[in-house]
């Protein structure tokens, strides 16, 4: 038996708990074993991506399990085949599931629709990014010393979430995460850039200047400008966005008593945030993407029913 993983709803009650405990045990670098070993999975990436896949392809083979990467450049993709049939193609290929990235929200869960294999969503449109947003998780969890198998176990911590919150997959899926565990989020940036808080959960509110959008906060999760996906020639009209917006030393301490800076990456240098953000001890990026790595391991686990 296997699971999906399109949304982080789909985690149910014990699954974040699960999958953040044994993300702790698989953790130090290099740590392998043969849990998945003679499994096989397809890395569907119809947009491109660093982190996520390294993550998932090296989580597939320190599990024993293979990995394959079927993108669009090098598949019968570029020759026209439908996603259906290259779904068909895969599943009576024998792959065990399917992993998938997509520039198009929503079509994770048309793959599940269509197909028997599970399906795990590394990033779906503006839609989902649960595997990132339980990777950050969890790292939040362990640096405040909370238990996520407790309820509410971020009770009383507070997260601005700051910048292309419009266009960010991991925003949703990340302040869906901490309302579930009771912390409470806001969300910053341009009104062009930001979306009704109402839709990311009951303890998320908005504000559109920097200042008091980070004062207080104990964790500020900087988000990347996805000009990839703003209409052409939107990105001229944020003229100011850097002056307005981006993260430098002196607005870092002037916000209070800030605990962690975070990332998913990529990072614009120079838009978002400056070089010397990057230097700050409290900059978690690569912190991020160490527990993205064994958190994949984790996923991958519990997908296929093995946790
Ligand atoms: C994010 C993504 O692709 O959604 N990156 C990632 O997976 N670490 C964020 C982004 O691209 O800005």
């Amino acid at each position: 038996m296997a699971r999906s993983l399109v949304s982080v709803s789909d985690l149910g009650r014990d699954g974040l708990a699960t999958i953040g405990g044994r993300t702790a045990q698989l953790l130090p670098a290099g740590a392998a074993t043969q849990s998945l070993a003679g499994l096989q999975f397809a890395g569907l990436f119809l947009e491109a991506s660093t982190r996520t896949r390294l993550a998932f392809e090296s989580a597939a083979r320190r599990l024993g399990a293979g990995f394959s990467l079927v993108d669009r450049g090098s598949s019968s993709i570029a020759k026209g085949e439908s996603f259906r049939d290259t779904l068909d193609t895969l599943q009576a290929t024998g792959f065990d599931a399917v992993i998938v990235r997509s520039p198009w929200s929503g079509l994770p869960l048309q793959l599940l629709a269509w197909s028997g294999l599970p399906i795990v969503n590394a990033g779906d449109g503006t839609r989902e990014h649960p595997t990132q947003a339980i990777g950050d998780v969890i790292l939040v969890a362990q640096h405040f010393k909370r238990e996520l198998d407790a309820g509410n176990a971020f009770d009383g911590l507070t997260f601005a979430i700051v910048g292309d919150v419009k266009h960010s997959r991991v925003a949703r899926s990340l302040a869906a995460l901490i309302d579930r565990l009771g912390g409470s989020v806001r969300l910053v940036g341009p009104p062009a850039m930001l979306a009704d808080p109402r839709a990311f959960g009951a303890r998320v509110g908005a504000t559109e200047e920097l200042a008091p959008g980070i004062a207080g906060v104990d964790v500020v999760y900087m988000l990347r400008v996805q000009r990839e996906r703003l209409a052409e020639g939107e990105w001229a009209s944020f003229g100011s966005y850097q002056e307005r917006y981006q993260l430098n030393r002196e607005r870092l301490a002037a916000a209070g008593d800030i605990q962690l800076v975070m990332h998913p990456g990529p990072v614009n240098r120079g838009v978002e945030l400056t070089d010397e953000i990057f230097a700050d001890s409290r900059f978690a990026a690569s912190r991020q993407v160490e527990m993205g790595a064994a958190t994949r391991m984790a996923v991958l686990e519990w997908v296929m029913e093995r946790l």
